[in-house]
């Protein structure tokens, strides 16, 4: 995957495929949204809008991505922070642990490249919390390159162009697929067909209800007609169930309340101990709830989203654990031996 484009013409890939990839890149020129990522090619940029667009949606990313980038503008600024500011200012996104990762990239470029991002895919892959498909995408739109590389949405745009619709009697693999992502990609422009797939996956050819009507290339496409019957066919059955709210009750709503509760409390305390956060998190806390409490922070402490400070409280005889956000200032004094 992410091989340069060879130019033997991929078995999927239909003989009339310059003609597609000139449809499909007019239509980009005509409907591409104006995002504030694509008018950079500062690497450091190019991941933190990857990361926050790994979950969330376009509209709720533009804010945040500007603020977070007015905060830490550099990779240097965001592997010196505390991990605590960090998570902080993540605060809202979800899935905090991305702010996490994103920071360890940030230290793993700083500490292990001097600052400057590597330039080839295979070792941006090796830069923690960088998957395949973020590693091709910082090679694709910051630096430049010709790259192939998948997600969800490209992945679907493909298969439905090239292959068929996305069931499983005609489905490729991930490998079949990463190899024709590479095939496709026009030598000299990887970056803007990078952006063409992305845009026409989210705005014309998209999951659920694609615009196969004012599509640019109907004619050509491999899914067309049937999609729309393959799809009318699994709303029936009730699609995957997109992405939702935790559900009440579950271990990731308090995964997230206790993460909420840390990120409201002042920057200049110690952390909150189990009774207070467990009255934040649930109205019925007592301490009967502590060992479920600490399992939900053990998990969160694993991720390195928070830490256990155990220290005895200068007001009270015995030990207390305190929960914190990781890296933030301890301003009580353990007592010593
Ligand atoms: N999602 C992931 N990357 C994106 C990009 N460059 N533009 C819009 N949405 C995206």
């Amino acid at each position: 995957m992410n091989a340069r484009i060879s130019h033997d013409r991929h078995p999927d890939v239909p003989e009339e495929f310059p003609e597609i990839q000139r449809a499909l890149l007019d239509w980009y020129r005509a409907n591409a949204r104006d995002l504030p990522w694509r008018h950079t090619r500062d690497p450091y940029r190019i991941l933190v809008s990857e990361v926050m667009l790994q979950q969330t949606q376009v509209d709720r990313v533009i804010p945040r991505y500007h603020s977070f980038l007015e905060r830490f503008p550099t990779a240097e600024a965001l592997a010196g922070a505390p991990t605590a500011d960090v998570i902080r200012e993540w605060a809202g996104l979800g899935y905090n642990r991305r702010a996490v990762n994103l920071q360890r990239a940030a230290k793993a470029v700083v500490d292990e490249y001097g600052g400057e991002f590597p330039s080839d895919v295979a070792t941006l892959k090796s830069l923690p919390g960088i998957g395949p498909y973020t590693a091709g995408a910082i090679a694709c739109f910051a630096l430049e390159q010709d790259v192939g590389f998948l997600d969800t949405n490209i992945r679907r745009v493909l298969h439905r162009l090239f292959v068929g619709p996305e069931v499983p009697e005609q489905s490729r693999n991930q490998r079949q697929m990463e190899s024709l992502a590479t095939s496709v990609v026009p030598a000299g422009n990887g970056w803007e067909w990078g952006q063409t797939l992305i845009e026409f996956g989210a705005l014309q050819c998209t999951a659920r209800n694609p615009a196969c009507l004012t599509c640019p290339v109907q004619d050509r496409c491999r899914s067309f007609p049937q999609i729309q019957t393959v799809l009318a066919e699994l709303g029936r059955n009730g699609f995957r169930r997109k992405q939702e709210a935790p559900f009440e009750g579950s271990n990731r709503f308090y995964r997230g309340r206790v993460l909420r509760a840390l990120q409201e409390s002042p920057h200049d305390t110690d952390g909150l101990n189990l009774d207070l956060l467990g009255s934040r998190v649930r109205d019925d806390y007592t301490r009967s709830h502590e060992p479920w409490l600490r399992d939900v922070i053990d998990g969160l402490a694993r991720d390195g989203l928070v830490e256990i400070a155990e220290e005895r409280d200068p007001y009270d005889s015995g030990p207390s654990n305190r929960v914190r956000l990781p890296g933030t200032v301890s301003h009580h004094r353990p007592e010593s031996d």
